[in-house]
C-alpha cells in the first residue's frame, strides 16, 4: 500500500532533496520519476554537502534501494560521473542499490545541442531551459523514436542507435539552425562505453516496486522540478517537458493509483523561480535581494544545476492552493523559514486581482498568471535566528502565526518546517 510522494509545490528548488533525505530514513525504496539532470538536489549531512542531479537523494542512507524510473530522461555521462562522485566519498552505488528502468529514455549529445539551438532561435522569447537536452529527449520519446535505457543491454546496438540519431538530428542542426552538429561516430564510441558500464543497473523497476508495495514496504517517490513547471498544469510554455506533479509519480514509476498514501508538497517560505515566465509575487527590490542572498552561502538562491540567480518574491498562497489541488496534497513542508528572520513585515499573497475583480483561487490555467496582480496581507516579522530551534513551541509567535496562516489558507497541515540546510535543522509537528 504505502507509496509516499514528495513534490515541489512551486517552481522547483523548494528543498525537496533534504526532505527526501529526511523521509528516506523510514523508506526502503527511493525513486525518481521524472526529469533528468536538469534537477539539482542538495543534501547536507554534518559538514558534507551532496549535490545530486539524477540519483535520488535517498542514496545517502545506506539501507535504501534507489530507482531511476521510466518517466526519467538520462544523460549516461552525467550519471556515471555522479556514481563516481558518490563512490569517492564512500557511498555504495553498485547495481544492487541502484536500479534503472529499461523504459527510461537516453539523452544524446544531439539532444543537448538541439536544446541550446532552440533556445538561441527563440531569442527574447527564450524559455530559460537548463540546456541539458531535456525537451528534445522527451520530444523524441513522444514521437516514438527515442532510445530507451534497455538498449544499453546490447552496447553495440545502442552505439548504432545513437549514431543514427545523432546523424538524423545533425541534419536538423545544420539545415535549420546552422550549427555544427556533434560527431556521430564519436558519440557512438562514447555511448558504447557508457552502456558497458551501466548495463548491470538496468532492471524491471515497475515489478520491483510492485513487489515492495505488496509486502507493505514504504516506497518514497522523489519529485524533481515543481508543480508550476508541469507540462500540462504549469505556466506553459515556460515549463519543463515532464510531469513533476504527484500523478506523474504513478506514471513515471508504473504504480497503480490505489497505492498512494501521503502526498507531501514542499514549498519554500517565500517564492522563487529560475528561468523565464510569469511570477506575480516577484520582488525587484532590496527584499528580493535579501531573500536571494549574496551567493556566498550554499543555500543562497543560485541554481544548483546552472548557477543562475533565482528570481525571488513573497509566498504566493493562491498558487499554493492550486498546487494542493492538482497534486492532492495531504501535507505541506515549509523550507527555509529561517531566511525570513530579520524582516519587519512579511507579505503573503492571499488573492489575485484583475479588472477590478478579486480571486482567492486561480480562476484560469496558470498560463494566464501574467495578467493578475497579487493581493497581499501583511504579517509581523521576527528578529530571532531560528537555526537552533527544533520544537514548534520555541518558534517566535510571529513565525508560528505565519505557518498557521499558510495552513489555514490552504487547508492542508504543515507538518515539517526546515530552519537550515543541515539534515537535523527541522521542526516536526
Ligand atoms: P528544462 O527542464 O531544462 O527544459 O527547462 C525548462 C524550465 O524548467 C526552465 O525554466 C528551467 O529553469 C526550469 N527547470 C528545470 N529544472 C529545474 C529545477 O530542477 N529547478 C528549477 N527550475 C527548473
Amino acid at each position: 500500500m504505502p507509496l509516499d510522494v514528495i513534490v515541489g509545490a512551486q517552481w522547483g528548488d523548494e528543498g525537496k532533496g533534504r526532505i527526501t533525505d529526511l523521509l528516506a530514513a523510514d523508506s526502503e525504496i527511493v525513486a525518481r520519476f521524472s526529469g533528468g539532470d536538469n534537477a539539482g538536489h542538495t543534501v547536507s549531512v554534518g559538514d558534507q554537502i551532496f549535490k545530486l542531479h539524477i540519483i535520488p537523494s535517498g542514496i545517502i542512507h545506506p539501507h535504501t534501494t534507489c530507482v531511476l524510473g521510466s518517466g526519467m530522461v538520462l544523460n549516461p555521462a552525467k550519471l556515471i560521473s555522479e556514481l563516481d562522485q558518490l563512490s569517492a566519498v564512500g557511498i555504495g552505488v553498485g547495481p544492487e542499490r541502484i536500479k534503472i528502468s529499461g523504459a527510461a529514455h537516453i539523452i544524446s549529445p544531439a539532444h543537448i545541442a538541439l536544446d541550446g539551438a532552440e533556445e538561441k532561435l527563440r531569442g527574447e522569447a527564450k524559455l530559460g531551459t537548463t540546456k541539458r537536452g531535456i525537451g528534445p529527449a522527451y520530444a523524441d520519446k513522444s514521437a516514438r523514436r527515442g532510445i530507451r535505457a534497455a538498449a544499453m543491454l546490447d552496447p553495440d546496438q545502442l552505439g548504432q542507435f545513437i549514431m543514427d540519431q545523432v546523424e538524423r538530428l545533425g541534419n536538423v542542426l545544420i539545415k535549420l539552425y546552422n550549427i555544427e552538429p556533434p560527431d556521430p561516430k564519436a558519440a557512438r564510441d562514447a555511448y558504447v562505453q557508457y552502456a558497458e558500464r551501466l548495463l548491470p543497473y538496468i532492471s524491471n523497476t515497475g515489478a520491483l516496486i510492485a513487489e515492495a508495495l505488496e509486502k507493505d514496504v514504504v516506497v518514497l517517490a522523489e519529485g524533481a522540478q515543481g508543480t508550476l513547471l508541469d507540462l500540462d498544469h504549469g505556466t506553459y510554455p515556460f515549463v519543463t517537458s515532464s510531469h513533476p506533479i504527484a500523478p506523474g509519480a504513478l506514471l513515471g514509476l508504473g504504480v497503480g493509483a490505489t497505492h498512494l498514501r501521503r502526498v507531501i508538497g514542499v514549498a519554500k517560505a517565500f517564492q522563487t523561480r529560475v528561468g523565464e515566465g510569469p511570477f506575480p509575487t516577484e520582488l525587484h527590490d532590496e527584499i528580493g535581494d535579501y531573500l536571494r542572498g549574496t551567493g556566498k552561502n550554499p543555500w543562497d538562491e543560485y541554481g544548483t544545476t546552472t548557477g543562475r540567480p533565482r528570481r525571488c518574491g513573497w509566498l504566493d498562497g493562491v498558487l499554493l492552493r492550486y498546487a494542493a489541488r492538482v497534486n492532492g496534497l495531504t501535507e505541506i513542508t515549509i523550507t527555509k523559514l529561517d531566511i525570513l528572520s530579520g524582516l519587519n513585515q512579511i507579505y503573503f499573497a492571499n488573492s489575485y486581482m484583475r479588472d477590478g475583480m478579486e480571486f482567492e483561487n486561480l480562476p484560469e490555467e496558470p498560463v494566464q498568471l501574467g495578467s493578475f496582480t497579487p493581493g497581499y496581507e501583511g504579517l509581523s516579522g521576527w528578529e530571532n535566528d531560528l537555526s537552533e530551534i527544533r520544537a514548534w513551541d520555541q518558534l517566535p509567535q510571529e513565525a508560528q502565526h505565519y505557518i498557521e496562516r499558510i495552513q489555514e489558507f490552504t487547508k492542508i497541515k504543515v507538518k515539517v518546517i526546515s530552519v537550515g540546510a543541515e539534515r537535523s535543522q527541522v521542526i516536526r509537528r
